[in-house]
């Protein structure tokens, strides 16, 4: 039986795809379904055949349309704090790991589905997707990182408009923002999507994690991200990788990595 009630996995070629399953409900985020995601992206830190992992929405209609709404209506103030940080911490999980993560947006992508979207390293929009953060519309706010992200990935003044209009927007709109990396028509997502994380993949990992880890350092308080870029530089000099990196270049021949 599969541990997941809430989400299919499917591990094609190294990618794992893992598709929130709720299409009844536009795959809204139940507290079970939030601790299935926890669980799914620790199989990516941990499965060395786990190179990469694509997150995307079951249905036609939505990618994610917001955490449950009718879970959420029962949150008081004795347990909404709980409530945003551990799905503050999963979603974190999911910026934090150092194997690429991309995210499908097949359809509505608001409130936490926004928030699910802007964790992943990357989004790449099916044309009918349409994206949002209509908390405000819920006397409630984005609980799950979006008023940091958001803020992080279309500045200050938009952010703010978004968040407080509740607007949702289209595809080319979020593309215009820098919200989403690419819009593809919709049979052409999940090609688009493996087509960029097979490049990602043929090049080398420990690399490829250390400019996660230094994009990240950036809005970290707590860090240098110029002493994080350095450290990182040295350790890929000091890998196997780097080796045959640069005598691949020289000897006019493909790399051929090993993630060490
Ligand atoms: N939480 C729980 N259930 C949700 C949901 C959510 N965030 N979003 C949609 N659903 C459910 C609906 O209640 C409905 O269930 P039902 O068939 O049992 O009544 C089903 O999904 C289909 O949604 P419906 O509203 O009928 O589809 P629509 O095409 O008319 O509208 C949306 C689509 C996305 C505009 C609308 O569902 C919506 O506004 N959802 C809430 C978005 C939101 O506020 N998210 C932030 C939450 S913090």
């Amino acid at each position: 039986m599969s541990l997941y009630e809430n989400l299919l996995l499917n591990l094609d070629n190294g990618i794992l795809v893992i598709t929130i399953n709720r299409a009844d409900k536009l795959n809204a985020l139940n507290i079970d379904t939030i601790k299935e995601i926890k669980a799914a992206i620790q199989q990516v830190y941990d499965d060395p055949a786990v190179k990469g992992a694509i997150f995307t929405g079951a249905g036609e209609k939505a990618f994610v349309a917001g955490a449950d709404i009718s879970e959420i209506s029962e949150l008081s103030n004795v347990n909404a704090r709980g409530f945003a940080e551990r799905g503050q911490e999963v979603f974190s999980m999911i910026e934090r790991c150092t194997k690429p993560v991309i995210a499908a947006v097949n359809g509505f992508a608001l409130g936490g589905g926004c928030e699910l979207a802007m964790a992943c390293h990357m989004r790449v929009a099916s044309e009918v997707a349409r994206f949002g953060q209509p908390e405000v519309n819920l006397g409630l706010i984005p609980g799950y990182g979006g008023t940091q992200r958001l803020t992080q990935l279309i500045g200050k003044g938009k952010a703010m408009e978004l968040m407080m209009t509740a607007d949702m927007i289209g595809a080319n709109e979020a593309k215009a923002l820098g919200l989403v990396n690419h819009v593809v028509p919709a049979a052409e997502l999940m090609p688009k999507c493996m087509e960029i994380m097979t490049k990602i993949l043929s090049k080398a990992p420990l690399a490829i994690g250390l400019v996660i880890d230094c994009v990240n350092a950036v809005y970290d308080k707590d860090e240098d991200g110029y002493q994080t870029e350095a450290n990182s530089f040295a350790r890929c000099c000091s890998s196997e990788d780097f080796v045959e990196g640069t005598n691949a270049f020289l000897e006019k021949r493909k790399p051929v990595f090993k993630g060490a």
